[in-house]
C-alpha cells in the first residue's frame, strides 16, 4: 500500500469507526446491539463509506463530512448485514470474516438473522434523521440505497450467485452477477455522496457515477474471486477455497488470472478516465482515483 493511500486510511476509518460505534452505544436491546456491534466493528476496510464520503467532497467545494457521515454509516451497516448473511450455512457457510469466527458460529444463526435484519432496517433509520440533510436529500437517499441493496442490486445479485454455476454460462452473466451483487453497494456508496452535496441533482452525473461504480465494483468482485484462490486466512481474514467449496461461478471459471488481472486494469482505467472528468480543480485530492488505483492490486 503508498504512503498516501496509508495514512489516508489511518486518517479516515477511525472517523467512521467512532461513528459506528456511537449509534450502537446504550442501546437497551436484549444483547441484540452486542451481536451487531461484534460484525460492525470488527474491522474491515470500510470502503463503502470511504467512497460516499469523498464522492461528497468532489461534489461539495470541500465542506466538512458531517453531513455525509450518516449516509455512510447507514451504507456499512448494509453491508455488514449483507456478509452476516451471506456467510450463514444456508448461504455460503463460512467460518471466518474480518479475521473472526463468522456472527452465527458466535451467536448462533437465529441471533446473526436477526443483527443483519436490524442493520439493514437502523441504516434507514439513520438516513431519515440525518438532520443535517434536507427531507428532499433523506428520500433519495432512501430511495437509493434501497435500490441498490435490494431487487437491482447486492440482493438481486446474491439471488443468482446461490445456483451460479447453473445460472451462469458466460463471462457477460458473470459480471452481470457482478454487477448486481458488488457494484450495487458501490453504486450506492458514490450516488449517496452526491446526494448529500446538493438537493439538485443532475441525472447525467448520476449516470456517470453509476458507470464508474459499476467499474470498480465488477473489478473488485474479479480481484475477491482471485483471492479467494490464491490468498490465505492470515492476510485475507476470510478462509479462501469457499467459491469452490460451494462450486460458485467465478472470474477464474472463465479466465486466467493474467486475463482477469487485465480486465480489472480496463475497467478500473475506464473508470478513472470518466473521474477524471470531475477532478478538475488543481487543488483536489484526485483520492476517488487514488482509491481506484490502490484496489487494482489489493491485497485483502
Ligand atoms: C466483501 O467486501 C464482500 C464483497 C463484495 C467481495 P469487502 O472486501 O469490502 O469486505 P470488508 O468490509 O473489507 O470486510
Ligand atoms: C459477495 O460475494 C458477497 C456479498 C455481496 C455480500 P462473496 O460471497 O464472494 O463475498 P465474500 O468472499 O464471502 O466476502
Ligand atoms: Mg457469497
Ligand atoms: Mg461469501
Ligand atoms: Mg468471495
Amino acid at each position: 500500500m503508498n504512503n498516501r493511500i496509508n495514512s489516508y486510511f489511518e486518517k479516515t476509518v477511525p472517523i467512521i469507526e467512532q461513528n459506528l460505534e456511537k449509534y450502537l452505544t446504550n442501546k437497551n436491546d436484549n444483547g441484540l446491539s452486542n451481536v451487531m456491534k461484534y460484525s460492525l466493528l470488527s474491522g474491515g476496510k470500510r470502503l463503502r463509506p470511504i467512497f460516499t464520503l469523498e464522492s461528497y467532497k468532489l461534489f461539495s467545494n470541500g465542506a466538512t463530512i458531517e453531513k455525509a457521515l450518516p449516509y455512510a454509516c447507514a451504507l456499512e451497516m448494509i453491508h455488514t448485514y449483507s456478509l452476516i448473511h451471506d456467510d450463514l450455512p444456508c448461504m455460503d457457510n463460512d467460518e471466518f470474516r474480518r479475521g473472526m469466527p463468522t456472527n452465527h458460529m458466535v451467536f448462533g444463526e437465529a441471533q446473526a438473522l436477526l443483527a443483519g435484519d436490524t442493520l439493514l432496517t437502523y441504516a434507514f433509520e439513520i438516513i431519515a434523521t440525518n438532520n443535517l440533510a434536507s427531507f428532499e436529500s433523506r428520500v433519495r437517499a432512501v430511495e437509493i440505497l434501497s435500490k441498490y441493496a435490494g431487487f437491482s442490486g447486492m440482493a438481486g445479485g446474491q439471488m443468482i450467485d446461490l445456483d451460479s454455476s447453473n445460472n451462469i454460462s458466460s463471462l457477460d452473466e458473470l459480471f452481470k452477477m457482478h454487477s448486481l451483487k458488488t457494484s450495487g453497494l458501490i453504486k450506492a456508496a458514490l450516488v449517496l455522496g452526491y446526494v448529500a452535496s446538493c438537493d439538485k441533482l443532475d441525472n447525467l452525473i448520476i449516470k456517470d457515477l453509476e458507470k464508474i461504480a459499476d467499474n470498480i465494483g465488477i473489478s473488485f468482485q474479479i480481484r475477491d474471486d482471485i483471492l479467494d484462490e490464491t490468498s490465505n486466512l492470515a492476510i485475507l481474514g476470510k478462509k479462501t477455497g469457499s467459491d469452490s467449496k460451494n462450486g460458485k461461478a467465478t472470474a477464474l471459471k472463465f479466465l486466467t488470472i493474467n486475463e482477469a488481472e487485465a480486465v480489472i486494469d480496463n475497467l478500473t482505467n475506464e473508470a478513472i478516465l470518466l473521474l477524471e472528468k470531475y477532478y478538475t480543480n488543481d487543488k483536489n485530492d484526485c483520492m476517488l482515483i487514488e482509491l481506484a488505483k490502490y484496489l487494482i492490486n489489493r491485497e485483502k
